[in-house]
């Protein structure tokens, strides 16, 4: 029997944090969506042809998602997402995860629209810009990692605009996906919510 669970919503809004949580909780199968995209934006940045590096991606690509973790190749990754036969390249892969036995949390920013639209149950995770913004440099300090809040908060809305303006697959909600806005919840308040959301879409 196969259970599907897409999370969408903009970058560091909590997805990776809940999916991970809620894969665990209902024992299902965790797929990041955005490692394939920083795969090859990772690619693109080492001179290959984007599309060709999308053609090219197998699970073992993604062995080392630390390496993928870093804004350069975040950036990439939203410049490549915009291109139609990069997404293109990379829909079977993700429908091949969903449709496994057992379950499966799907993240991303197109899973309930555009991959799994027939998905069982979609969250739309989202919090304010400043919210993320100040997530995602302190994850970065974290990991020892060098990072400025300002040009985080410039980075996160430059990659909003991006990938919610783009004309394929768009960042936005499904009409039928349950809106979590984490800005004012700690994390085990939106993964609780999270949980209850999905517990209700299984009887
Ligand atoms: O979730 P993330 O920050 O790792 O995603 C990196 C980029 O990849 C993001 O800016 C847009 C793109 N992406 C996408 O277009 N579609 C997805 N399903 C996942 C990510």
């Amino acid at each position: 029997m196969s259970f599907t669970v897409a999370i969408d919503g903009p970058a560091a809004a909590g997805k990776g944090t809940i999916s991970r949580a809620v894969a665990e909780h209902f024992g299902f199968a965790h797929l990041d969506t955005g490692l394939l995209y920083r795969a090859v934006g990772a690619r693109m940045l080492t001179g290959k042809e984007p599309v060709e590096a999308a053609q090219a991606l197998t699970a073992d690509d993604l062995g080392d998602p630390d390496a993928l973790r870093t804004p350069d190749v975040a950036q990439a990754a939203s410049r490549v997402a915009v291109i139609p036969e990069v997404r293109a390249a990379l829909v079977d892969f993700q429908r091949a995860f969903a449709r496994r036995a057992g379950g499966a949390v799907l993240d991303g920013r197109d899973i309930g629209t555009v991959i799994c639209p027939d998905a069982e149950a979609k969250l739309f995770v989202t919090a304010s810009a400043e919210v993320r913004a100040s997530r995602r440099h302190k994850e970065l300090l974290e990991r020892g990692i060098a990072s400025d809040y300002d040009t985080v908060l410039a980075d996160v809305r430059e990659r909003d605009a991006r990938d919610a303006n783009r004309a394929t697959a768009p960042l936005l909600p499904a009409a039928d996906a349950v809106i979590l806005d984490t800005s004012d919840l700690s994390i085990e308040e939106a993964v609780a919510k999270a949980i209850r959301e999905i517990a209700a879409h299984r009887d």
